[in-house]
């Protein structure tokens, strides 16, 4: 009965085969450091976050190219409300006139544009905009680019938890029908795979309430270099990273190299 009510992808299943992976299929980044890059050069935070919108499209365009199946930016958290209100004002203009401007790009690209995030604190007008975004890219099958915006991951566990809680009354839920792979259903990403890669530019190394989830088994990679500056090169060294990494997923070591050797 409840399997039935659920019967959506599995997608925290182990890969079959356990193999070193040259190319990833989702990469999850916090783009970090608009700032201090701007800051360097005595210019307003603002254009620090406007050159960090070329360097999207610099990330987009190769992630693209490589056959990256999806790629998931954090462009504004929960918790970036607590910047100063000029601030935050600047940012959603910026994403307003950017996803005005590149929509209809990343649409002739084949790129399918998603937003995560609680998107009711937004202005109305941008709502707006995001659901066209959406609307018009919704059939596109290349590249998934999911935007969160005003997105937490104890955010998205929450409304996971309370979509959840609401099924009891409607299917009779048990407490003990209440397993990782069902709450996992109900995230804000439940139909794409899991990060593989997780990169964060700007020195710091946390994961500042991004994906707690997703990332369970995702490799991280920290990279000093600021988001601004994150171009192709930086890009290729991250995925080089990645493809030296043995990804055991509990296993040990020994286990992995037999399935390898297998
Ligand atoms: C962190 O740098 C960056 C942000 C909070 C915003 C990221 C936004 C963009 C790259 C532009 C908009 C993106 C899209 C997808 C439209 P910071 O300001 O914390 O830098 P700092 O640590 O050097 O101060």
């Amino acid at each position: 009965m409840v399997g039935s009510a659920y019967p959506t992808v599995n997608r925290m299943s182990k890969p079959s085969a356990v193999t070193l992976n040259p190319m990833p299929r989702h990469v999850a980044i916090i783009m970090d450091g608009n700032g201090r890059w701007a800051r360097k050069r005595l210019l307003p935070r603002v254009a620090g976050h406007q050159a960090g919108v070329d360097a999207v499209r610099g990330v987009v365009e190769s992630c693209a190219k490589k056959g990256i199946e999806v790629l998931t930016l954090f462009a504004f958290s929960s918790e970036n409300w607590r910047r100063p209100a000029s601030e935050v004002g600047l940012l959603m203009e910026l994403f307003l006139q950017t996803l005005k401007r590149e929509v209809k790009r990343l649409h002739s690209n084949n790129v399918r544009l998603r937003v995560i995030g609680e998107r009711t604190a937004f202005d109305p007008k941008l709502q707006q905009r995001i659901a066209e975004a959406e609307a018009t890219t919704r059939d596109n099958t290349g590249l998934t680019v999911v935007i969160a915006a005003n997105y937490g991951g104890r955010w998205d566990i929450t409304q996971a938890a309370r979509n959840v809680a609401q099924k009891v009354e409607i299917v009779a839920l048990k407490s003990n029908d209440i397993t990782p792979e069902l709450l996992d259903q109900h995230l804000s990403m439940s139909d794409l795979p899991e990060p593989d890669l997780f990169i964060r530019t700007g020195g710091e190394q946390r994961v500042s309430n991004f994906l707690l989830w997703q990332l369970a088994y995702t490799e991280l990679y920290f990279t000093d270099t600021l988001w601004p500056d994150f171009l192709a090169p930086a890009f290729d060294e991250a995925l080089l990273s990645f493809s030296k990494r043995q990804r055991r997923f509990g296993r040990t070591g020994e286990q992995v190299e037999q399935a390898q050797g297998a």
